[in-house]
Formats: C-alpha cells, sequence, structure tokens
C-alpha cells in the first residue's frame, strides 16, 4: 500500500514529463511552441524574427532544412565551425536545443528576397550560371537550389553572406561536415566564387532554370 501511494505520484510525474516530449516528437513544432519564443529572445536579433534580417553577414535562415541546421549548430557547438558568436551560443544549447531550434527554423517559410537595387547585370549572371552548371552545384543543391536533408538551401540566401562562405571553403577556413563543398569550390578560381554568389543571390528557379 505505501509503496503503491508512493510510486503513483513519481509514476504520474514521470507521465506528465514524458506527454510533451512524446507530442513534441509527433508533430512538427507549431508556431506557439517554447522554441518560437526562445528563438524571439536568443536568434531573432540577428537572423530576423521570420529568419530572414537586414545584419551583413549573417545567413537567412527562413526555409532551411532541420537536417542541415541541427549539423551546423552541432559544428558550432564543437568549435568546428568558426564563428565566435554561434559558436558562444551554441555552447549553451544540449541536443534538445539543436533539435528544437533546427526544426523551428525548418517551419519559418522561405520568403522572396526583396527585389535587388538595380536589375540583375545579364552578363554576369550567364557567367554565373555556367559556373553553377559546370561545378554541379545544381546536382546537390536541386534545380531550384532549394537543397534537401543536409544539403542546405541556397536560393533566397544573401549575397555577401555567400560570397564569404564560399572563400571559407576554398581556403579551408570552414571545413564542412562533408568533403562536398571543399572538392565543389577546389577547382573554382576565387575570383569565379563572387559570381556564384551574385547569380545565387539572384536566382529565381523560373528566369534562370537549369539547361540540360
Ligand atoms: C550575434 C548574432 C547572432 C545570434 C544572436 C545568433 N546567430 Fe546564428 N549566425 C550568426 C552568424 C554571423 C552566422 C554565420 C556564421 C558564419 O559565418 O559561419 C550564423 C549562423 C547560423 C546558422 C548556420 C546557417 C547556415 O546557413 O549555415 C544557424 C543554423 C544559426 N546561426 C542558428 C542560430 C540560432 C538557433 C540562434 C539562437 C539560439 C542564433 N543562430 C543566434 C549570428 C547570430
Ligand atoms: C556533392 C554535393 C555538392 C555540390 C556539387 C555542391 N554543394 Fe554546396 N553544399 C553541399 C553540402 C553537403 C553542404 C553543407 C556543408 C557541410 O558539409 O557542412 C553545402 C553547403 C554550401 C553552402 C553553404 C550554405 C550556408 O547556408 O552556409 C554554399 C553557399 C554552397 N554549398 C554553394 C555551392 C555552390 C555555389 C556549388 C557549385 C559551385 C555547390 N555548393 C556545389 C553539397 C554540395
Amino acid at each position: 500500500m505505501r509503496l503503491r501511494a508512493s510510486l503513483k505520484p513519481a509514476l504520474a510525474s514521470v507521465v506528465m514529463l514524458l506527454l510533451p516530449l512524446v507530442a513534441a516528437a509527433q508533430k512538427p513544432p507549431a508556431a506557439g511552441n517554447a522554441y518560437a519564443q526562445r528563438y524571439a529572445a536568443l536568434c531573432a536579433a540577428c537572423h530576423g524574427a521570420n529568419g530572414r534580417n537586414d545584419m551583413a553577414l549573417t545567413p537567412v535562415l527562413a526555409g532551411q532544412h532541420s537536417f542541415y541546421a541541427i549539423t551546423q549548430l552541432f559544428l558550432f557547438r564543437e568549435g568546428r565551425r568558426g564563428n565566435e558568436a554561434m559558436s558562444a551560443i551554441a555552447k549553451t544549447l544540449n541536443d534538445t536545443d539543436l533539435r528544437g531550434f533546427s526544426d523551428y527554423i525548418a517551419t519559418l517559410p522561405a520568403v522572396p528576397a526583396p527585389p535587388p537595387a538595380e536589375p540583375a547585370d545579364a552578363t554576369r549572371m550567364a557567367k554565373g550560371q555556367a559556373l553553377a552548371q559546370e561545378h554541379k552545384c545544381f546536382a546537390c543543391h536541386g534545380a531550384d537550389l532549394s537543397g534537401g536533408q543536409q544539403v542546405p538551401r541556397l536560393a533566397q540566401q544573401r549575397e555577401d553572406y555567400l560570397q564569404l562562405v564560399l572563400q571559407e571553403f576554398k581556403s579551408g577556413k570552414r571545413p564542412g561536415y562533408t568533403m562536398a563543398m571543399g572538392e565543389a569550390v577546389g577547382r573554382i578560381p576565387v575570383e569565379d566564387l563572387d559570381t556564384l554568389a551574385y547569380f545565387i543571390a539572384r536566382f529565381a528557379p523560373t528566369v534562370a532554370a537549369p539547361r540540360k
């Protein structure tokens, strides 16, 4: 009797603790979940409330894939992807947090980038597209550059951030989770990387669908 009496509240509290976890595992996080609030408090200042921001060299997260995001948060936490601000934040996150933030990021809808101040330079766009085809960017990142799973979405990303990370993959400063990017940019001359960033930042699949 005494045992059952003491177990009951203990069991009840275990069930209470597990229920939200089980529920969280079954459905994707809704806008009202705890990570929406934590994102607003901890991440939005740099990444923007909806995952699109005006801060230089800070990636757009809207439309990014959960698998890719969790991998990068892990690399920041382990100090294998170098960025002081992000590493400092990632070090405060446990595994459940990495999952929670990544799943929340994946719910932020990809929105079209604001229209560029000037019309795109057609010659530069054509050069960028030719480079992207030659170096198989579409093969991994998708014909619409929306990525998938561990391959990041590139469409709608900021140009300054794309420029930076392509240079960092080339120089080896950003090692990557896989060898994929080091190999992809290894043979591309440094000066062509900015052309690729220019092209990707202005890429719209309907006007620039890759040729066969
Ligand atoms: C102080 C500004 C700042 C804050 C706050 C911040 N970030 Fe970042 N974040 C950055 C910068 C800058 C980068 C790009 C780092 C680089 O160049 O490698 C980044 C990169 C990322 C990436 C990788 C994106 C990609 O495309 O590779 C993810 C995911 C991310 N942040 C998630 C978060 C989450 C989740 C939070 C809140 C818990 C957060 N960030 C808070 C500045 C910030
Ligand atoms: C073999 C597959 C593959 C090819 C080809 C490839 N990529 Fe990637 N790319 C990846 C993967 C996987 C990642 C994630 C990086 C990691 O490993 O951490 C990535 C990451 C990136 C990122 C970083 C995005 C971010 O949000 O930080 C950029 C930019 C990028 N690729 C651009 C390109 C361009 C431009 C090309 C063509 C020159 C290209 N990729 C070719 C697989 C590929």
